[in-house]
């Protein structure tokens, strides 16, 4: 591969509940430009469950994942002859999904003669603000969604560094079932946040997880189970008591994830020198009071805060295409081999956290 040379990749998302397709441009310089970037998220699909089930999600990206790559090249205005490559993320995710859009990837590689590029979904977060802002190696991750919570270091392309993981639930899970419990709909995130602002985040004092702990990692599902106890008592709960305890669970998740993060950072700083700047991705990333918290921590830190904008924080396809490219042009390129993978560390030395087995979020 010329690396002086600008590249178009198609990238395909299917890990979990978005079927997305997108073309991204790697211009000679290293700087990117998306030319499509299309997302259906099913969540309408699941939200009658109150989350997402995996069969329904395989057989929504079957019905919609074609659809959504023709949009894709048609948004772009390009033909599938002008691909110098096609990317899917081979997981960490739901089975049943990454299969569906690594085969097809696999199909129009075949087709159209183009490389294959199996992209770890994590790492594909990961690079995302190289997408958006070229920032140079190395930075610090926080990486929250429904399934993931990380802190990682990201000293290269395929150079990556987990500091500190969530040895239960993900940041994301624990929303989404304090939000169920409380009767809130599904994606429970958006509504805790909502509740909370109008809520009182010192009635109930839950525990701070992992507060003042040597190491880096998370643990939320404690601090779910307290929620739980209370509202139980103070059943039926009133508006306000909704409120109360979605500001008062907030809070403790804040406390923690600025805690947990502060000495990531210093982990960090440890192993790589000081970071070029801390950045945010995943859906919980959205929130508001996070990213407060965030910007506090990376202040007293000494380094920037950097969060791409919040659609491609979440899943989507523009993220999967970059990270094709980013490999792509150091020859990092995959053959019709390419496993699909329920899970996948992105840092190979990592060792799984106690609890790991049970967790979805442990990826
Ligand atoms: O990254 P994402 O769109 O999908 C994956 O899970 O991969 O993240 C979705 C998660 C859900 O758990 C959702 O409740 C949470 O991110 N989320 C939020 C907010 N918006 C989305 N959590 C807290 N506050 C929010 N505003
Ligand atoms: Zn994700």
């Amino acid at each position: 591969m010329d690396r002086d040379k600008p590249i178009l990749v198609l990238g395909i998302e299917t890990t979990c509940d978005e079927t997305a397709a997108a073309v991204v441009e790697r211009k000679a310089d290293g700087a990117g430009r998306i030319l499509s970037n299309v997302v259906r998220s099913q969540t309408e699909e699941h939200a009658l469950y109150g989350g997402v089930v995996p069969e329904i999600a395989a057989r929504a990206h079957v019905d919609l994942l074609d659809g959504i790559v023709d949009r894709a090249m048609k948004d772009a205005g390009i033909g599938y002859d002008q691909l110098s490559a096609v990317a899917a993320a081979a997981g960490p995710g739901l089975i049943g999904g990454v299969i569906v859009g690594l085969t097809t990837a696999k199909a129009i590689a075949m087709v159209h003669n183009t490389p294959l590029i199996a992209v770890n979904h994590l790492e594909a977060h990961a690079l995302t603000p190289r997408l958006t802002c070229s920032i140079a190696f190395p930075y610090c991750l926080f990486l929250a969604s429904g399934g993931h919570t990380q802190i990682v270091a990201v000293a290269g392309v395929g150079d990556y560094v987990r500091l500190g993981t969530t040895v239960d639930d993900a940041m994301g899970e624990a929303f989404d079932k304090v939000a169920k419990m409380l009767g809130l709909p599904y994606p429970g995130g958006p509504q805790v946040e909502r509740a909370a602002a109008s809520g009182d985040g010192t009635r109930f004092a839950f525990p701070r997880p992992m507060l003042g702990r040597a190491d880096a990692n998370f643990s939320l599902s404690g601090l779910k189970t307290a929620v739980r106890n209370e509202a139980n008592q103070l059943t039926p709960l009133e508006q306000k008591d909704i409120n109360d305890l979605c500001a008062s669970f907030q809070a403790a998740v804040l406390e923690s994830t600025a805690d947990r993060l502060s000495v990531g950072l210093m982990l960090f700083e440890e192993k790589f020198g000081p970071p070029r700047a801390l950045v945010a991705a995943g859906g919980v990333a959205a929130n508001r009071a996070i990213r407060g918290a965030l910007q506090d921590v990376a202040a007293k830190a000494q380094t920037t805060m950097l969060i791409p904008p919040p659609s491609l924080c979440t899943d989507n396809g523009a993220m999967i295409a970059w990270a094709g490219a980013e490999r792509l042009v150091l020859g990092m390129i995959d053959t019709m081999d390419a496993a699909p993978r329920a899970r996948w560390l992105l840092d190979a030395n990592a060792t799984a956290p106690a609890g790991y087995a049970n967790s979805r979020a442990g990826f």
